[in-house]
């Protein structure tokens, strides 16, 4: 196929001239024109996605013919790729710490990087494990609830608790506690809509309390790819002025809802750390800060401990 334009060379609505394996090599070749990231890769997804099958299944049914509507809801996936929406988008769903999250625009698509505070936050739960009273979890800025869903279905023995501000991102993180966690350990989750501690009263103390909260500074967020600054929720993205203002908000609060010795975990940007040093000496009843790695080296999280006194 010389010349790749969607309206005029693309995949005609004669369906039985496209296979899979054919459709799969017009379409990679379309996206690296345009450019786009990972073009077989991203061609497969959209594809698989289109006909309800495995990607390896593509591979396995190449010569099947694509039916007439199967061919031009593809090509619309095509369409909206090429204008920026992200796949996850585009596809509902979006791979996080070894279960399928439902996403849509409203809610920030799960990050490999925010594994790292997955990771560290259950190794204290799993500690916490041995104790007979379960300890008490509280994440904030929940959205698609991959943070909190995840550490349920791996430690479900704790009680969890997540909020968002907003309400169609608490919608979304029930929806994927419903479709990931077995229904019996439904009950070890609450979800409630608030603007971070707002709706909490201080009776009931948490042992962890975990967040990713958006750290972009304001002026950052026009430099950020078009995928992420034309679709995802500014909600989620915008840290103020300096990238620390919920930093700040959430360190000058926190103290008020842990127990002595409670934990704080934090995601953070992997040039924070200075920032972050800066304004956790503004807030005296905490211990000592520690920065967590990721695989590539870079600090990503930190966790400060409300003090025993
Ligand atoms: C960076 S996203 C993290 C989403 C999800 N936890 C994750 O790691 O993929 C930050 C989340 O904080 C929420 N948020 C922003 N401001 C908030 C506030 N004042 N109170 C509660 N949540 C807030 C946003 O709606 C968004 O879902």
């Amino acid at each position: 196929m010389p010349e790749k334009s969607l309206k005029n060379k693309s995949p005609k609505n004669n369906s039985n001239n496209w296979t899979i394996i054919k459709i799969l090599s017009w379409t990679e070749s379309y996206f690296k024109d345009h450019p786009i990231d990972s073009p077989r890769l991203t061609a497969e997804m959209l594809l698989a996605h289109c006909l309800g099958i495995k990607r390896l299944d593509l591979y396995l049914q190449h010569d099947r013919p694509l039916q007439k509507d199967e061919l031009s809801r593809f090509k619309s996936f095509i369409k909206r790729r090429i204008l920026n929406e992200p796949v996850a988008y585009i596809t509902g769903e979006k791979g996080f710490f070894e279960s399928d999250f439902k996403v849509a625009k409203e809610v920030l698509i799960p990050r490999p990087d925010t594994e790292t505070i997955v990771e560290k936050a259950l190794g204290i739960l799993n500690a916490g494990q041995d104790n007979l009273k379960p300890m008490r979890i509280l994440e904030l800025g929940t959205g698609s609830g991959a943070i909190i869903v995840s550490l349920v279905k791996a430690v479900p023995h704790h009680l969890y608790f997540a909020c968002d501000i907003s309400e169609k991102a608490i919608l979304m993180a029930k929806k994927n506690a419903d479709k990931i966690i077995p229904q019996m350990m439904n009950d070890r989750i609450s979800f409630f809509a608030g603007d971070w501690f707002s709706s909490l009263n201080e009776n009931k103390l948490f042992d962890l309390i975990i967040s990713n909260p958006p750290y972009i500074p304001t002026k950052d967020i026009q430099t950020l790819q078009p995928e992420i600054r034309q679709f995802e929720p500014l909600l989620a993205l915008d840290g103020g002025r300096d990238g620390l203002s919920c930093f700040k908000t959430i360190l000058n609060d926190a103290h008020r809802y842990l127990v002595p010795g409670g934990i704080l975990l934090l995601e953070m940007g992997f040039d924070q750390k200075e920032g972050v040093q800066n304004i956790s000496k503004q807030y005296p009843r905490y211990q000592s800060i520690e920065f967590i790695k990721d695989m590539a080296g870079h600090n990503r999280v930190f966790l400060i401990k409300k003090s025993i006194d």
